[in-house]
C-alpha cells in the first residue's frame, strides 16, 4: 500500500529553543518515516512579519539545520523552501479570490494581533490561504501541527472544499495532527516557553548559556519542590528518577536546577555538535534538491487548477 502523505510547515523565526524541540521536532522525527513527507520552510510566511533581509536568510537557514541536527535523513523526506516553488504564492491568490473577506476574518491569528492593537498587513491577512496552498499542492493527507495551528487546517479543508464546489474535485481534504501530550512546554516562567515572553531555554545554544537559563528559573519559596524545574526536568529524566532526586534533595534548589542543567546539556549534546558540523553549504545543496522534487508535484497541480479557472487557453 502506498504511504500516506505528511505535510508540514515550519516558520523560520529565529533562535529555537527546547520548547520548539519537544513540541515540533521531536514529534515530526518520530513519524515522518511512515509517511511519504514533505517539509517545508515557510519563508513568505515569515515575511508578514519579519522585514530584515539578513535575519531571513538566517532563519531560513537555521530552521532547516535545527531539523538536521535533530536527525532527520535528507534523504527520507522533501525539505524545501515556500519561495523556491512559486506555485504556492499563484495557488494562494487563487483562494483568495474565492473566499470572502468575512471568512478570513474569522481567523485567530489575525484576530489576536488586532486585538493587540497591531496593525495587520494584507499579507498577514491571507496567511491561511497561503497555508492552504502549501498543504492543497500536494495532496496531503496529514498535517502534523501545534494546536495553534488547528484553524488554519481547518480552513485548508474549506478552501478545498470551496474550490472543488466551484471547479469539480481537484484538491483532497487534509487532517491535522495535533500532538496532544506535549501541548504545552512550560518556560522559565512558567508560562509556555515562547520566545515573546523571553523564557526560554536555547536549543542550540552553549553548555554555559544553557545554565544562565535554568538558573534564572522562577521558584517560589513554598519549601518542597520547585515545580518550575520539576516541570522542565520531567522532558529529560523519568518520573521514578525525578522523585527520588527532588524527595533526597527537598528545598535545595540551585542543586536541583544544577542537575537539570547538566542532564538538557548531556541530553542534548550530540545534536549541538551535529548543527556545527552541518555547513550552510549543506544546506543549500538540500533544499535545492527538495525544490526540484517540490516544483514537479506543485507544477503538475497548477497546470489542472489553471485549466479549471479558465486562464489556460
Ligand atoms: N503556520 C505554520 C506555523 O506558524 C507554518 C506553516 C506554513 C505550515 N505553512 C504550513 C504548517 C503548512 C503546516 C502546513 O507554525
Amino acid at each position: 500500500m502506498a504511504k500516506k502523505r505528511l505535510f508540514t510547515g515550519l516558520q523560520p523565526s529565529g533562535q529555537l529553543h527546547i520548547g520548539n524541540y519537544f513540541g515540533a521536532l521531536k514529534p515530526f522525527l518520530e513519524s515522518y518515516a511512515e509517511y511519504e513527507s514533505f517539509l517545508m520552510v515557510a519563508d513568505y510566511h515569515s515575511l508578514t512579519s519579519l522585514k530584515n533581509p539578513q535575519e531571513l536568510r538566517q532563519n531560513i537557514i537555521e530552521g532547516a539545520r535545527a531539523y538536521f541536527a535533530a536527525g532527520v535523513d535528507p534523504a527520507k523526506v522533501v525539505i524545501f523552501k515556500q519561495s523556491d516553488v512559486p506555485e504556492h504564492t499563484e495557488l494562494a491568490w487563487i483562494f483568495e479570490s474565492l473566499v470572502t473577506v468575512p471568512f478570513l476574518m474569522q481567523a485567530h491569528a489575525y484576530k489576536d494581533k488586532v486585538a493587540k492593537g497591531m496593525e495587520a498587513n494584507a499579507g498577514l491577512f491571507n496567511y491561511p490561504m497561503l497555508m492552504a496552498a502549501d498543504i492543497l499542492l500536494y495532496d496531503t493527507d496529514i498535517v502534523p501541527v501545534g494546536a495553534d495551528q488547528r484553524q488554519h487546517v481547518e480552513y485548508a479543508r474549506e478552501a478545498a472544499a470551496k474550490f472543488n464546489i466551484a471547479y469539480g474535485e481537484t484538491f483532497k481534504e487534509p487532517q491535522e495532527k495535533i500532538e496532544e501530550t506535549i501541548a504545552t512546554i512550560p518556560g522559565t516562567d512558567g508560562q509556555k516557553m515562547s520566545k515573546s515572553y523571553k523564557n526560554t531555554i536555547p536549543l542550540f545554544g552553549t553548555p554555559e548559556e544553557t545554565t544562565e537559563a535554568v538558573m534564572s528559573i522562577v521558584t517560589d519559596s513554598s519549601g518542597g519542590r520547585p515545580e518550575n524545574v520539576y516541570a522542565i526536568h520531567k522532558l529529560f529524566k523519568s518520573e521514578a528518577e525525578l522523585t527520588a532526586l527532588y524527595e533526597a534533595n527537598k528545598g535545595s534548589y540551585k542543586l536541583l536546577k544544577e542537575t537539570l542543567s547538566t542532564d538538557i546539556n548531556a541530553a542534548l549534546a550530540p545534536m549541538r555538535e551535529r548543527y556545527i558540523a552541518i555547513t550552510e553549504a549543506d544546506i543549500q545543496k538540500i533544499l535545492k534538491e527538495g525544490a526540484d522534487k517540490a516544483r514537479a508535484i506543485a507544477s503538475a497541480k497548477m497546470a489542472e487548477v489553471r485549466k479549471k479557472v479558465g486562464v489556460t487557453l
